[in-house]
């Protein structure tokens, strides 16, 4: 969590790329406010994949307070400050990050776009953004390795049931250069969705979001007959062993006597849940209510962070999602006590409706409006960002 020297960030050129083209007549290839990209991409998505990708738990409670707790906290800019140079760039879990992003796992991508998670590892890594890799790809952990080229790479582990495809999927994607292991833990069953059951649509029953367990020797082992011989035998294997977990708090060395690199815990709410993290030698947490897809009527992840950053204080990275909407956003997420934020849904509806410049353009966009709210916000480092640059609405 220490940052490098003042640079500017390349990214920030998007806002001056935009109007420039502007000139030859060109717009951008979407919306530059990113709220607008869901109704589009409900326009261009099968109602089945919108619903996967859109709806939340119950009554969509939790995903209304994620963007409510944003609203709630107003940025207070200072004036005539120095800030026409200005620093996004830390270093978090020995990882560069130019923009204090990464890009979240977000699984079965290929509901949204037939290039899914390799376009987005493309995207990603021409900005130098780190990917998390969902254990529920649609393509394999080794294809989008070789996709993200020299980016930075996280893998989120969905921990399966039975230690050796836990222990086959760590030495795959060690070997493949993912440095960081992002395990969640919010998922051991899936959440009440009401749009995905009212469609009755799960795209993992479909064979959809299991390249990474369908091209595992480990997992395959325990098959009779290979997945496109037998869909629903190794849809049956699979399903129970990635959810249906009886994992407690001791059973984490085992991922740390695999792994060597950082461990990050995924979908942490209770600053309890963060100090366990901590005392189980963790090296990082992302606070997270999974997009509100798990428990509907959960906190909002922003209204749990700064209790969980207090409670860390220091002693770990805090990463946080669940709410991002664009740069504005991150700002707030950094004040409250965030070291970096991951960006899901925006990136995802990009996707679905422009490939892989579409993932670009989000990006892009996130990044540069964080850089331009910092500064006019009277900040020159995202470092100097504490909640005395916040006020609760109705102060
Ligand atoms: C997710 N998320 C998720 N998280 C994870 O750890 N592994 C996964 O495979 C998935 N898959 C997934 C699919 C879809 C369609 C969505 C929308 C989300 C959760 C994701 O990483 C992140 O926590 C939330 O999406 C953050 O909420 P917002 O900002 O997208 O609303």
């Amino acid at each position: 969590m220490t940052n490098s020297s003042p640079e500017v960030v390349p990214a920030s050129s998007y806002q001056a790329e935009i109007y420039f083209a502007g000139l030859s007549g060109a717009t951008p290839p979407l919306p530059t406010d990113l709220t607008q990209l869901e109704p589009l991409a409900k326009q261009r998505l099968d109602p089945g994949p919108y619903g996967y990708i859109a709806g939340g738990a119950g009554s969509g409670a939790t995903m209304r307070a994620n963007l409510e707790a944003f609203d709630r906290w107003r940025i207070v800019p200072r004036m005539l400050r120095e800030t026409t140079r200005r620093t996004l760039s830390s270093t978090i879990l020995g990882t560069r990050l130019p923009a204090p992003i990464l890009v979240a796992p977000v699984g079965v991508l290929s509901i949204a776009h037939p290039d899914g998670e390799l376009a987005v590892a493309r995207a990603a890594s021409a900005l130098g953004v780190p990917m998390v890799l969902s254990t529920a790809s649609s393509h394999t952990i080794e294809e989008v390795a070789e996709a993200s080229g020299d980016g930075p790479r996280w893998y989120q582990l969905y921990w399966p049931t039975e230690d050796a495809v836990t222990l086959s999927l760590l030495a795959r994607a060690k070997a493949a250069g993912f440095d960081t292991l992002v395990v969640t833990l919010d998922t051991w069953t899936l959440g009440y969705r009401p749009l995905d059951l009212d469609q009755a649509y799960l795209p993992f029953l479909r064979g959809v979001g299991t390249a990474i367990p369908f091209s595992d020797p480990a997992f395959l082992a325990g098959l009779a007959a290979a997945p496109q011989d037998d869909l629903m035998a190794a849809v049956g294997r699979w399903v129970p062993m990635f959810t249906g977990t009886a994992l407690r708090w001791d059973r984490l060395p085992l991922l740390r006597d695999n792994w060597d690199g950082p461990i990050v815990l995924k979908g942490v709410l209770h600053p309890e849940d963060a100090r366990l993290a901590v005392d189980s030698g963790m090296d990082g947490i992302v606070v997270s209510n999974h997009g509100g897809r798990q428990v509907d009527g959960a906190v909002a992840a922003l209204d749990a962070l700064p209790g969980i950053a207090d409670a860390v204080a220091g002693r770990a990275a805090v990463l946080f999602d669940s709410g991002v909407r664009g740069g504005a956003d991150v700002f707030k997420a950094l004040a409250l006590g965030a070291d970096a934020v991951l960006l899901a849904r925006p990136y995802v509806y990009g996707l679905a409706l422009h490939g892989e410049d579409g993932v670009r353009h989000v990006l892009r966009g996130v990044i540069t409006e964080l850089d331009i709210t910092l500064g006019l916000s009277g900040y020159s480092d995202i470092a100097q960002l504490s909640p005395d640059a916040l006020l609760p609405m109705g102060s």
